[in-house]
């Protein structure tokens, strides 16, 4: 008996060790995030021991996908069909009352870290839905191919296909959208696409219609140096670790384990790059509050081998931040949202600033009690005010600029 009682103390002591994560202070509803970030974290842990039964991380990862899909459900207010454009899967959103003229339209990229996420997950599904009715919008919601299997380029070529389909201007007619208002939007990975997306645009000489706005709910936007100030403070917030980012990110360019140490070391940076560094140095483009007490220190960089053979995260299709000034004038007017206990923080913080510093217009949002994938929680079981006001500050702002 007491051998027994012992075991169950030791193994409830194991598990609270192994999902335990600290509540930043300032959070609110700190039971509910804990649960959250909890139930998280022991989804993650179960994956790893999959992993090691010889099971896919990710696919283990997946079942919580699985676990929030929604149908496709049309309410009194918008209509809601899963189909294809461009021979890609999208959820699309249409407003069903009469138009007044010419609507809006958003393309929508869920997050997810390139290898998760659905556009039917309950709560993306309640954003588009509320998108497309308050504001009369047109949405497109992308379910571009996930890694594993598919890898970089995969995601971006997706949701640049249906992107440039859409603004075609006989398509945009049939959904009587207005090519002056439509724009892209993301969270997280989402925010990584939308960005990408943005920039490619402008560099397409097919594409003549001017994308209105572009939308980066905490986004991930390079995959340089995974030693910024916002990856050392919050390696281990609610919901996204460090150790989880560098995952994703190495995961979206190949399952070879050799990229995911290489970055979780930061030493996967070859000597060839060097001459990005300047686009992540944070002693430059982080405000002196996010920077605090620490000296800037040049990251190491190395062999040239990884980024041979895995040359996607050099590619500003991959990581934005990573694109020349030049090619960052004339982009589309930029709403970011930062997370103050994200490891993502300074990718959005910096490219505001160098967004800003290009001449592009930015409304940067930067919520201090906010962790990363705060605006997804807006419903039971893990409602959060803070998920709502994030969400209702976006909305505001595309009212009056979409
Ligand atoms: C339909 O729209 C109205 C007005 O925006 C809103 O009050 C109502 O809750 C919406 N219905 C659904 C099912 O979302
Ligand atoms: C980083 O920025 C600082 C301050 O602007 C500058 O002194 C330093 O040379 C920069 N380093 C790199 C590698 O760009």
């Amino acid at each position: 008996m007491g051998n027994r009682l012992l075991c169950l103390g030791l193994l409830t002591a194991l598990l609270g060790y192994c999902i335990y994560t600290p509540i930043p202070e300032d959070v609110a509803q700190p039971g509910t995030v804990m649960l959250l970030s909890a139930a998280l974290r022991a989804l993650e842990r179960l994956s790893e021991a999959a992993e090691l039964l010889g099971l896919n991380y990710m696919e283990s990862m997946g079942l919580l996908t699985v676990a929030m899909l929604v149908p496709p459900t049309s309410d009194e207010n918008v209509t809601v069909t899963d189909t294809k454009l461009s021979n890609v899967p999208v959820r699309l959103y249409l407003p069903r009352r009469a138009p007044g003229g010419l609507r809006r339209a958003m393309l929508f990229f869920h997050g997810g870290g390139w290898c998760l996420g659905d556009a039917g997950m309950h709560d993306h599904d309640l954003v588009s839905r509320r998108i497309s009715n308050e504001l009369d919008a047109v949405v497109v919601s992308v379910n571009y191919r996930l890694a594993p299997p598919h890898h970089f380029p995969a995601q971006f070529d997706d949701v640049y296909s249906v992107t440039k389909f859409f603004l075609q201007s006989q398509v945009l007619a049939q959904y009587g959208v207005d090519p002056a208002r439509v724009c892209v939007a993301g969270d997280s990975a989402g925010g990584n696409l939308a960005a990408a997306v943005a920039q490619q645009l402008l560099e397409d000489p097919e594409v003549k219609t001017k994308l209105k706005a572009q939308v980066l709910i905490y986004p991930a936007l390079q995959a340089l140096d995974m030693n910024l100030p916002s990856y050392q403070d919050n390696a281990n917030k609610p919901i996204l670790s460090r150790s989880l980012m560098v995952r994703f990110w190495s995961e979206y360019f190949t399952s070879d384990p050799a990229l995911r140490k290489a970055m979780a070391s930061n030493t996967h940076i070859p000597a060839e790059a060097g001459h990005l560094l300047q686009f992540v140095n944070w002693s430059r483009w982080l405000p002196a509050e996010m920077r605090g007490a620490r000296t800037y220190s040049t990251p190491a960089v190395g062999s040239s081998e990884l980024g041979q053979r895995y040359p996607g995260f050099l590619d500003p299709r991959a990581s934005p931040l990573l694109a020349s000034e030049a090619r960052l004038r004339g982009l589309a007017p930029a709403y970011i949202l930062t997370c103050e206990h994200d490891v993502l923080r300074d990718d959005g913080v910096m490219y505001a600033a160098r967004l800003r510093a290009a001449g592009v217009p930015v409304t940067h949002h930067h919520a201090r009690d906010a962790f990363h994938g705060a605006m997804t929680f807006i419903s039971w079981p893990f409602e959060l005010a803070l998920g709502h006001r994030l969400l209702n500050t976006c909305m505001d702002w595309l009212r009056e600029n979409l």
